[in-house]
């Protein structure tokens, strides 16, 4: 049997989409990556598969939004992808594009869901005095960063932590827990309805953890 296929919409760096290229090499993450999207052709996330499995589209080169929506559907559908991924794509997607893949697409966002939606998460948490941050892999809705949490992944935030060293501590959580939610969705274990998170049928009424994975997948 074929593994489960992935497809990871990125529009930067790919670090995210690197922890699961190296899972898979690894062993831990029995799936392939069958295509990275972007809305930004000059994106190194693109470079991290082989060409065949690229695609990219300028958003201004198309009449309007929907149109270019379309066109990135028809892509990542004609990939045939049992999961979508958005790891670090800054793009707002529409109803219609989430409607096509509904319940089959995650996001991984760098804070406490629902703490801190939307960009400059690290600044947000500091301003706000937060004790902990993280982050968090959700379900995708057409509200932006609101959809059922699956999993987080947190830390205690230190007196002399900035912006720049939250990001880069609650990075090397993205890359162990972005991985470690695709295995259980590819082992047919996760899955949404009506809004809810389910685990094995499950509703899942707390977010999984880090270490609840070790748990879970022995
Ligand atoms: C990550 O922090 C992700 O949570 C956020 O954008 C960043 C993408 O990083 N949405 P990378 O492109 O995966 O390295």
């Amino acid at each position: 049997m074929s593994p489960p296929r992935i497809a990871v919409l990125a529009s930067g760096r790919g670090s995210n989409l690197q922890a699961l290229l190296d899972a898979i090499a690894a062993g831990t993450l029995a799936a392939e990556v069958v295509g990275v999207f972007s809305d930004r052709p000059q994106a190194p996330a693109l470079l991290r598969v082989p060409e065949a499995r690229r695609w990219s589209a300028k958003p201004s080169a198309f009449t309007d939004r929907d149109a270019y929506e379309q066109a990135l559907g028809d892509a990542i559908a004609a990939a045939r992808p049992d999961w979508i991924v958005c790891a670090g794509y800054m793009r707002i997607l529409g109803a219609a594009l989430i409607a096509r893949f509904a319940g089959r697409m995650l996001n991984i966002h760098p804070s406490l869901l629902p703490r801190h939606r939307g960009l400059r998460t690290h600044a947000a948490a500091l301003d706000a005095g937060d004790a902990e941050h993280g982050c968090s892999v959700h379900f995708v809705i057409p509200e932006l960063d609101a959809g059922s949490v699956v999993a987080q992944a947190r830390l205690a935030i230190a007196p002399n932590d900035t912006a720049e060293s939250l990001a880069g501590r609650v990075l090397a959580l993205e890359h162990r827990l972005l991985p470690a939610v695709l295995a259980l969705a590819c082992n047919g274990r996760l899955a949404e309805r009506g809004g809810t998170a389910l685990l094995d049928g499950q509703p899942m009424f707390t977010p999984l953890t880090l270490d609840s994975f070790d748990r879970l997948m022995p």
